[in-house]
């Protein structure tokens, strides 16, 4: 994992109730503990949630972050949530394009560089979420969709500025199925993504950025996935639910 910071977050989805919320966020801080020290940890609750979390949260040294942003800052977009609204509520970071949106609502390459570049203005950390399907990995394009999504995902930004994102390769056929890329598919992949970090902007950028894995990460397989030279630390969804899970995840991911 070389020198960089490891990242873990905790993808909640639509997941839980309030009390339940509240709960979890107070037994994952309690479980995780001084690791949090070594290994950036975000939680990534529903929106209804956001504040509760975060107050939950206090000063146990954990991010809080949205699961999506609208890529305007204000205004009239019925049932949106600005990034700035994110930011009010506490909260240091927001996922982008993760592939329920992109599949789900159909959100294209362009929409996500808008919610990055929105993101970015509100000063929120973008968490840009990028991934191949099982059908474009069988036809042998799994680098190339990747590539795609992750060079528009950053069009027109400086490297300032992709320096404050985290990049999350989430192979499609691997969330929620139980299925893990192994770690060798995760490395080509985040190498790929870290060598066009570098043709892109620089070497120096390239080598800085944390570039995470996720798709059925568990506390027994993030030991085997954090050590790829490039898994800088994983996107957690149904593990990220269960307090033992997670914590031990965080704590590989320190091991690393
Ligand atoms: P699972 O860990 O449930 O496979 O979900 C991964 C994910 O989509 C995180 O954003």
């Amino acid at each position: 994992m070389s020198n960089r910071r490891p990242y873990v977050g905790g993808n909640w989805k639509m997941h839980g109730e309030l009390a339940g919320a509240v709960e979890l966020t107070e037994n994952v801080a309690a479980a995780i503990g001084e690791a949090v020290e070594a290994v950036d940890v975000t939680l990534f609750p529903p929106f209804p949630y956001l504040q509760a979390v975060g107050h939950a949260l206090r000063q146990a040294g954990i991010g809080l972050g949205g699961q999506d942003c609208s890529p305007h800052l204000e205004g009239a977009h019925t049932g949106q949530t600005s990034p700035a609204m994110i930011a009010d509520l506490g909260g240091s970071a927001a996922l982008i394009g993760h592939s329920e949106r992109r599949n789900e609502l159909g959100e294209p390459d362009a929409l996500i560089a808008a919610k990055t570049r929105a993101a970015i203005a509100a000063e929120l950390q973008p968490v840009v979420c990028v991934g191949e399907t099982m059908g474009e990995r069988e036809a042998g394009n799994a680098l190339q969709v990747v590539e795609r999504q992750v060079r528009a995902a950053l069009e027109g930004l400086t490297a300032a500025q992709v320096g404050t994102a985290v990049l999350a390769y989430e192979p499609v056929w691997a969330i929620g199925t139980g299925i893990t890329a192994t770690p060798d598919d995760a490395q080509s992949a985040h190498s790929m993504i870290r060598s066009l970090l570098g043709e892109l902007y620089d070497a120096g950028l390239a080598d800085s950025v944390r570039i995470i894995y996720g798709g059925s990460v568990k506390a027994a397989n993030a030991a085997e996935l954090f050590s790829a030279p490039d898994v800088d630390g994983g996107l957690i969804g149904g593990a990220s639910l269960k307090v033992d899970e997670f914590a031990s995840i965080c704590r590989a991911a320190v091991s690393a």
